[in-house]
């Protein structure tokens, strides 16, 4: 199969209408992408992703009325991050009705739901009378695509269409919230910082759900590049990494002397900047054959530092 890449939505549109994959971009990460209501074409994503059923996806619309459509309520902490955070890096765990097929939930009574913010995919979305679901388009466990050639190298030859939106501007996945006895809960840190979201409705509990997999994207091990991790938190830490096959992922701390492979993800200490360029990082030396380990600082925890440590302490598992 020939698998087109470009900013055709029109080619888009009519593939997904079919009930056909293609791979969308979004701020935080590449999708791939179906329509949500088509149990078939839902079925597809899983088989292309060899993703166990158990993991439940994210549909993605662009209209808040359309979201109020397929649940049944919407509390009122998230109607307020909804309102103030939408179209962005935030998904909703929402009671579902029965329109949305269980495979989506994995069963499960609630369902994740985001507005992305990316214009060609709000585009996309604008034609069509059905949510995306979508998860990450890389292969299950694996690390998430932010270019349209990440969503190539492993399917190019197996879906129809990569819809190229350039890099991702956000880079990580987005942070997913939902409510527990009134109380709203964050079950995946990600593009938006759980400070930003304190700063809307007060505190929220953070819970890292990796021991209970009812969350699989916070399973234990996951985001997972196939060479050696090791994590470093000091310049001490760093100087006894060097060996012939490291490459470098940093932060901070300058790299070691006759290092060649690095990279820095921020020139200027930002997080923002070093979430975006993460995951790219990670992919550039996973392909090298030259590297065998990889040499990543972790972030002070903060802001994206969080998410970004998170994906990091799973990718080194
Ligand atoms: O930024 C993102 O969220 C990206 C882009 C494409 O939107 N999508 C993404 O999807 O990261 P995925 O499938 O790689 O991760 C979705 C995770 C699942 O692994 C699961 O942890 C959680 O979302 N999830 C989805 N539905 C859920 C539900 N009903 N209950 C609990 N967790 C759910
Ligand atoms: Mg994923």
């Amino acid at each position: 199969m020939k698998t087109f890449c470009d900013q055709d939505i029109e080619r888009a549109s009519q593939l997904l209408k079919s009930g056909k994959l293609v791979a969308i971009p979004t701020e935080t990460v590449y999708g791939l992408a179906a329509n949500g209501l088509d149990d078939n074409a839902v079925r597809q994503i899983f088989e292309v992703k060899k993703r166990p059923f158990y993991d439940p996806l994210i549909l993605h619309t662009d209209r808040m009325e359309k979201v109020k459509s397929w649940v049944l309520e919407f509390p009122e902490p998230l109607e307020k991050l909804a309102a103030e955070f939408w179209p962005g890096p935030l998904t909703l765990l929402l009671s579902k009705s029965n329109q949305i097929p269980d495979l989506i939930s994995a069963g499960l009574p609630r369902v994740a739901i985001r507005i992305p913010n990316h214009k060609l995919t709000l585009d996309l979305l604008s034609e069509l009378d059905f949510p995306l679901a979508a998860p990450s388009a890389n292969p299950f466990g694996y690390v998430s695509p932010t270019k349209a050639q990440h969503v190539l190298n492993h399917f190019d030859g197996i879906i129809e269409m990569v819809l190229d939106g350039g890099p991702a501007t956000v880079g990580i996945e987005s942070t997913i919230v939902g409510m527990e006895e009134n109380q709203a809960v964050i079950y995946r840190l990600g593009g938006l910082s759980k400070e930003r979201i304190e700063s809307a409705i007060g505190p929220v509990e953070v819970k890292d759900s990796s021991s209970k997999p009812s969350a699989p994207g916070m399973l234990e091990k996951h985001y997972s590049p196939r060479k050696k991790i090791q994590v470093v938190d000091s310049k001490e830490g760093l100087e006894s990494t060097q060996s012939l096959g490291a490459a470098y992922i940093l932060f901070s701390i300058d790299p070691p002397k006759d290092a060649t492979h690095v990279i820095q993800l921020s020139q200027t200490d930002n997080h923002n900047e070093a979430a975006q360029r993460f995951y790219d990082a990670l992919q550039h030396w996973d392909n090298n054959p030259e590297i065998d380990t990889l040499v990543i600082e972790r972030l002070p925890d903060f802001d994206l530092g969080r998410a970004i440590n998170d994906r990091l302490k799973r990718a080194a598992v």
